[in-house]
């Protein structure tokens, strides 16, 4: 497993390109299971480059870019064993060698969830991803369907700037009550981490009511935000079509229900993928059945 830090440092990766993808999965650090489990799904594919870095244009004043944490020795511990070709660790004036520079405005995608309370968000998002992309000039990169909105929103951007890489979405590793994995929920104490649990529970009982028969999803939104009534702020729970991100009057067809809350100090994001039929639902990836970007 080498260690990348500089631009010239990735040289290296030329020996790895070949009849195999390359395969990039970027993170920034604090590795979880959710993490590796990306990792695992990119060494299925070809050599796998992991990048932890922690973007600071991703992170709005007031946000946790000073206390997000940072432990790379423990990052690499536990990479270690799953074999990546490389791990690359750049630092802020590599991946921003000037003030000023050129950013990624984001499409359609990035309206609305996670878009309207973190301006710029997704800006700082595409910027650092277009530059990692730019940078290790991966085959295919591997993205966690936990951050769905990001994930479609990237997928836009490859889109439409023609980008020459291919995107997997791998699916939400959960702890075993349930609460998605994130880097974050180490921010969580006893009665905190209780709490959290809303998220995942407000989108088992949409899911309960979809299986039951509910399409109507001014229903399901209000069932998922009474549940979220045991956060400290409910910010969304929101519903979107895959196809076109319109917000369907009625549940049907390739279907994102997603939703956030404060429960503090950590703010938490959780989310479901359905397939949606009159007969019933099914779990189903973001990208890649031929619906949306
Ligand atoms: P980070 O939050 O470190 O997440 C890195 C990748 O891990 C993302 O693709 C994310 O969706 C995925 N991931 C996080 N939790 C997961 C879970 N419980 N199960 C499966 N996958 C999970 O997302 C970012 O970093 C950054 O925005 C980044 C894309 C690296 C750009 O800076």
């Amino acid at each position: 497993m080498r260690i990348l830090r500089s631009r010239g440092d990735l040289g290296e990766l030329d020996r790895l390109r070949g009849a195999r993808p390359l395969v990039l999965v970027p993170t920034m650090g604090a590795l979880h299971e959710g993490h590796l489990s990306l990792v695992r799904r990119a060494a299925a594919e070809g050599p796998v480059v992991v990048s932890i870095f922690v973007n600071p244009a991703q992170f709005g004043p007031g946000e946790d870019y000073a206390a997000y944490p940072r432990d790379l020795d423990r990052d690499l511990a536990l990479l270690e064993p799953l074999g990546p070709a490389a791990v690359f660790v750049p630092d802020v004036a590599t991946v921003y060698p000037q003030a000023g520079g050129v950013t990624v405005q984001p499409g359609r995608r990035a309206e609305g969830l996670c878009g309207a309370g973190r301006a710029g968000h997704f800006t700082g998002v595409l910027t650092v991803v277009a530059k990692l992309f730019g940078l290790v000039r991966p085959d295919l990169a591997v993205f966690g369907r936990k951050d769905a909105q990001q994930c479609l929103v990237i997928a836009e951007m490859v889109r439409d700037l023609m980008l020459p890489v291919r995107l997997v979405d791998a699916p939400t590793v959960r702890e075993p009550d349930g609460l998605a994995m994130s880097s974050r929920n180490r921010y969580l104490d006893g009665d905190a981490r209780r709490r959290a649990l809303c998220l995942s529970r407000a989108l088992g009982q949409a899911r309960r009511l979809i299986d039951g028969g509910e399409r109507r999803t001014a229903a399901v939104t209000a069932a998922m935000t009474e549940i979220l009534g045991e956060s400290d702020l409910v910010e969304y729970a929101a519903v979107r079509r895959l196809k076109d991100w319109s917000e369907p009057q009625r549940l049907s067809g390739p279907t994102l229900l997603a939703v956030a809350a404060r429960v503090e100090p950590a703010r938490l994001i959780d989310n479901l993928v359905l397939d949606i039929t009159g007969a019933g639902a099914s779990e189903r990836p973001l990208l890649g059945a031929g619906d949306g970007p």
